[in-house]
């Protein structure tokens, strides 16, 4: 039977103090008692305002983690015992942490965590005492706003603290992203976890996923909000045309490469080091519309960031709308990952007075949209775009308001 969590949402939005000792009861509850420790950890989702699909392509990024958590308590075991179980899905799952682990589907998202250990193990860490562990989401899961890389910072930021790795945020970050890799067939970028390990209250963050070099940007809106639209078109990644889409650039750098090199040019490091002459020589080297398209996205994607962050900087919010729609159609009409559910978020939302600008937000093939808003045309956006969007496709879409929230790490009373 599903347990009643709504207190524990409750707790997480407004209480961290009273979710820490909730989480602590049904950590007894399920665990017992021992002389060492629980500790509490927290993981925030992100939005991603702008930069879809060129984190994997040396281009620039310009996400921002929300106030939507995922938490974890947990405790060493003096055996080589670990359990994992989590308050919404009730299920104890049981394993041993000197196992040599794989992924396996009936583990379910246990696999993000075995691949961790896996990692850590490889990288030298003496991980040789099991563990209880218990989690607890607010983020909407199989969504857009990366509930999976959240789950990982979390169990990483822990891990780091059980075992003493002295690990940085962005250590944690290449973590996460290694173990999307090599158990859970995603060949993502480092966009998700970076900003999920490093985010912090009121900022975005510019990052550059060719260097990592990063930078915060105060993110002030006034009576601006982004409003995270859910079109709850569930996908995972691993079977969705994600990974597609890496290769397919691959394919367009090499092409492209090819034909500097025959030119006696140089070439180029990554698709968002291009130009225009570049993309030029890119058709006239024979690339087939598709890959054509694939490579121009990520040349205007990544123009389309950096005069992002100078419009929030300017506090231009009407410009960044803008920059958010073009981002949009780019994304449906050259790399193809919005699809109707989004494209049609898309428009209805852009009828709405009161709307700056609305985009497909992370990978797409369904997920989630965010929209720039007034804050108050929101009841009567949700009540609009979820009317034409119920109309069109069938189903509902839910629509929540967000606000930044703080990276990866022990759970702090005012997270
Ligand atoms: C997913 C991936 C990220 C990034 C986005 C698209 O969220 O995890 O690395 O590629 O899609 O921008």
């Amino acid at each position: 039977m599903q347990q009643d969590y709504s207190n524990l949402t409750e707790y997480a939005a407004n209480n961290i103090a009273q979710l820490k000792c909730e989480l602590e009861k049904h950590f007894l509850e399920l665990y017992g008692s021992s002389t060492e420790p629980i500790q509490f950890y927290s993981a925030p989702a992100r939005i991603n305002i702008i930069g879809e699909h060129i984190d994997y392509n040396g281009g620039k990024v310009f996400p921002a983690a929300i106030d939507k958590y995922i938490f974890l308590a947990i405790r060493k075991r003096p055996d080589t015992i670990i359990n994992y179980d989590d308050i919404r899905f009730p299920g104890k799952f049981t394993f041993n942490i000197t196992d040599n682990f794989s992924y396996k589907k009936e583990n379910d998202y246990c696999n993000y965590l075995n691949g961790i250990i896996t990692i850590l193990k490889d990288k030298g860490f003496a991980l040789t005492t099991g563990f209880d562990a218990l989690f607890f989401s607010c983020i909407p899961d199989g969504g857009g706003v990366s509930s999976s890389s959240a789950l990982e910072c979390c169990f990483i930021a822990a891990m780091n603290g059980l075992y003493n790795c002295n690990l940085t945020p962005v250590e944690n970050a290449l973590i996460g992203q290694e173990t999307e890799h090599r158990f859970m067939n995603v060949q993502c970028g480092i966009m998700d976890q970076f900003i999920i390990a490093t985010g912090k209250k009121e900022a975005a963050v510019l990052l550059d996923c060719a260097t990592l070099d990063y930078e915060y940007v105060p993110l002030h809106l006034g009576d601006y909000r982004f409003l995270v639209m859910n079109t709850n078109k569930k996908r995972q990644l691993s079977d969705s045309k994600y990974n597609e889409r890496v290769a397919e650039c691959k394919e367009g750098l090499s092409l492209l490469n090819k034909a500097l090199e025959s030119k006696g040019m140089e070439t180029v490091p990554n698709p968002c080091a291009m130009t225009d002459e570049h993309l030029d020589i890119l058709k006239e080297a024979g690339a087939s519309d598709v890959i054509f398209r694939r490579m121009r996205h990520c040349l205007t994607e990544n123009r389309r960031v950096y005069k992002a962050a100078e419009a929030l900087k300017a506090g231009n919010l009407e410009e960044l709308g803008k920059l958010m729609n073009q981002s949009h159609e780019s994304l449906q009409t050259d790399y193809e990952t919005t699809g109707i559910e989004l494209d049609t978020l898309h428009i209805e939302a852009n009828k709405i007075k009161g709307c700056l600008g609305a985009r497909v937000t992370g990978a797409g093939f369904g997920g989630c949209g965010i929209a720039l808003l007034h804050k108050d045309c929101i009841k009567d956006f949700i009540q609009t775009v979820g009317k034409a969007y119920k109309e069109k496709i069938g189903y509902e879409a839910t629509f929540f308001e967000c606000s930044t929230g703080n990276g990866a790490g022990p759970l702090k009373e005012d997270n």
